[in-house]
């Protein structure tokens, strides 16, 4: 990683993010809060309790393509039991997504019983979508709203006017992602994101990025590893050491014979964050074999 203390690497973003919150929940119904499915904690902003201020909240793990199915189920049944909605969702595809409504409406039961009971069946129900940086937030909104009105955009900051989308069925979404800065609370939440892709690479050695991701693979999916790279035998203790074997099982070598663990690195990483090696959860809820 770079840096021994990745929380400096977004100063003062926390102040924004609480800022832009504040003034769009007041506009609000609800919140749906966009998480990435393989890392279901890292990805949270563990403010966001307090950020929401008592606003009903539906959790959306996004990407669940890309997670290990019977982890999200798992995922999805310790959210539930804390009371929190949650859905798994596929933005890209869009599988998932046809339960949001109905999600939506059954989270806000008793307000939109109220609203009838006062006559105003007809207004809007209103929510905000939030989520860190690359969790899919653009692309929900795109999905949702069956054409390209938000820009998919990866660089974090980026400021939009406010506007509403409108998906039918009396629901209209907030148009300015919520944008939720994660917080680095350990090492481990930190390589966590950069692993998947939250980080840009640009603010990260990523020879020393992958080969820890050797490592933890190397732990909790070696058979996607080896399959992957057909790296046979035992797997190296260092990831380094594994590096070096997908760039010569890759045939990606330095003039000079060494394998090239840069190119390997980065080969990698981008065959992880697609998916290639399978689907695979990074952060499991504690109910492993
Ligand atoms: P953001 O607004 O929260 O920052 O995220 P955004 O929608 O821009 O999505 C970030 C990246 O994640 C995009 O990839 C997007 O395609 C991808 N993505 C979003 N939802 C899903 C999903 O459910 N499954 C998978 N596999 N990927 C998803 P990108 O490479 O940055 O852009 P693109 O070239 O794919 O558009």
């Amino acid at each position: 990683m770079a840096g021994e203390n990745p929380i400096q690497w977004f100063p003062g973003h926390m102040a924004k993010t609480r800022r832009l919150i504040g003034e769009s929940l007041p506009l609000v119904d609800c919140v749906a809060e966009v998480v990435d499915a393989r890392i279901p904690v890292s990805s949270r902003n563990p403010e966001m309790e307090a950020l929401c201020r008592g606003k009903p909240r539906l959790m959306l793990l996004n990407k669940c393509d890309l997670a290990d199915e019977r982890a999200t189920a798992e995922w999805l049944g310790r959210f539930r039991e804390e009371g929190c909605r949650a859905l798994a969702v596929d933005c890209k595809t869009g599988a998932g997504l046809s339960k949001f409504i109905p999600a939506v409406k059954g989270l806000l039961r008793e307000k939109l019983e109220s609203r009838r009971e006062k006559g105003m069946a007809g207004r809007a129900i209103r929510v905000l979508v939030a989520g860190i940086p690359n969790s899919g937030k653009s692309t929900f909104i795109n999905r949702m709203a069956g054409a390209k009105i938000a820009r998919a955009e990866d660089r974090p900051g980026v400021t939009r006017g406010k506007q509403w989308v409108s998906l039918g069925g009396g629901v209209e979404l907030l148009d300015t992602p919520g944008v939720l800065w994660p917080k680095f609370e350990s090492r481990e939440v930190g390589e966590n994101l950069a692993f998947t892709g939250a980080i840009r690479d640009e603010v990260l050695d990523i020879e020393t990025l992958a080969a820890r991701l050797c490592e933890v693979l190397a732990k909790s999916s070696p058979e996607a590893l080896r399959a992957r790279y057909k790296l046979g035998g035992e797997l190296p203790g260092q990831g380094s050491a594994v590096l070096e074997a997908i760039g010569r099982k890759r045939g990606m070598l330095l003039p000079g014979g060494e394998a090239d663990t840069l190119r390997a690195a980065s080969v990698l990483l981008d065959e992880f964050r697609s998916g290639k090696l399978g689907r695979i959860t990074l952060e499991r809820c504690g109910k492993e074999d």
